[in-house]
């Protein structure tokens, strides 16, 4: 089965990852997709809230403790026939700083599941299994609100994931991790170390391993939702949020979402029930339901002028329900 994995991330915490990766799991179930939303956000596990599920189901802490068995067994069911859950856990201690070998086994049998759309509710920070779960896919959603602090933190986080994805392009146990570890360790005195400065550092020890990593990076292309909008004129951020992201980042997004603020939103979370229970007519379903009809007819294209398309939907879904 062709498999689309989407991890949905963020730089700052509270910013909708769970609603969205809820919701949005079910909108595709519902336009007949075979989906897996998986909660990977150890320690603060509550993805089958926003399904309406109660927390009684065993999960990846259960699979990872066990040492066998299959993850597919695990899944739940949820009110969408063509949706599953594979639920969190909130039972087994420090489990967001599980070690490599139980990461690499998991994020394997997570590929193994047999669906048509896996989707990722990560936990907010840039912890490296947080970044090896986002670099699950080429493809991955990473949400801000429209606010400074927010799409700063983004950047922080794209950042970060860019030195992780530099990092294991880097051959093993050699001088060049020791180098990048110096690099990292700047006093607050020196320049602030770039993803371009962090390729010419390599660069001047071994021009192909630099290379080669800077090709490794280039083949991501994030895709970025604004969640908590309230003004269209909040996305003018944006051609100067796509410049930052190429000068600084070297990296090519695709402005992918808008959701708009609703007070829809903290009912489901109040009430512990779905979205679609709880207000089935309210705007940000509306929003939700065209974000998961876009993700499924353009997920895998890079989409030209993405700024401006986005902007314009944007007011043009404002405006519709002004009046
Ligand atoms: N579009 C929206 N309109 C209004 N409120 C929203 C919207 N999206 C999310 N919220 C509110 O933001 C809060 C955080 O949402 P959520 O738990 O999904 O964020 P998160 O990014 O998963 O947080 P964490 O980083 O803690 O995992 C919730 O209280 C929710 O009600
Ligand atoms: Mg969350």
């Amino acid at each position: 089965m062709d498999r689309t994995i989407i991890p949905i991330a963020s730089g700052k915490g509270g910013v909708g990852k769970s609603f969205l990766a809820a919701n949005l799991a079910i909108a595709l179930a519902q336009l007949g997709k075979k989906v897996v939303v998986a909660d990977l956000d150890f320690g603060g596990s509550n993805l089958h809230t926003c399904l309406g599920l109660h927390n009684n189901h065993p999960g990846i802490g259960d699979f990872l403790r066990a040492r066998y068995g299959e993850l597919k067994d695990l899944l739940v069911a949820t009110e969408e026939e063509n949706l599953k859950l594979l639920a969190g856990d909130v039972r087994s201690p420090f489990l967001a700083n599980m070690h490599h070998a139980q990461k690499m086994r998991l994020i394997y049998n997570l590929k193994q599941l047999d669906c048509e759309y896996l989707i990722l509710d990560l936990g907010s920070g840039s912890t490296y299994n947080t970044l090896d779960y986002f670099g699950m896919s080429q493809l991955g959603m990473i949400i801000t609100t429209p606010e400074h602090t927010s799409t700063m933190n983004m950047l922080a986080f794209l950042k970060l994931f860019a030195f992780r994805v530099i990092e294991r392009s880097l051959p093993k146990n050699t001088f060049l991790n020791e180098k990048l570890r110096e690099s990292y360790n700047r006093s607050v005195m020196e320049e602030v170390l770039t993803v371009r400065g962090l390729l010419d550092e390599i660069s001047t020890i071994d021009s192909d391993v630099a290379q080669n990593a800077e090709q490794n990076w280039i083949r991501y292309r994030p895709r970025i939702i604004f969640n908590k909008c309230k003004m269209p004129d909040e996305l003018d951020i944006l051609p100067a949020l796509e410049n930052t992201l190429d000068q600084n980042l070297l990296l090519r997004c695709d402005f992918f979402g808008c959701l708009f603020s609703d007070p829809a939103v903290s009912i489901t979370f109040q009430q512990r029930k779905t979205l679609n229970t709880v207000s089935p007519n309210c705007d940000i379903l509306e929003d939700i339901n065209l974000l998961a009809d876009r993700i499924n007819r353009l997920w895998k294209q890079p989409i030209a002028n993405s700024a401006n398309l986005l902007q314009n939907n944007a007011v043009k879904l404002f405006e519709k329900r002004r009046v």
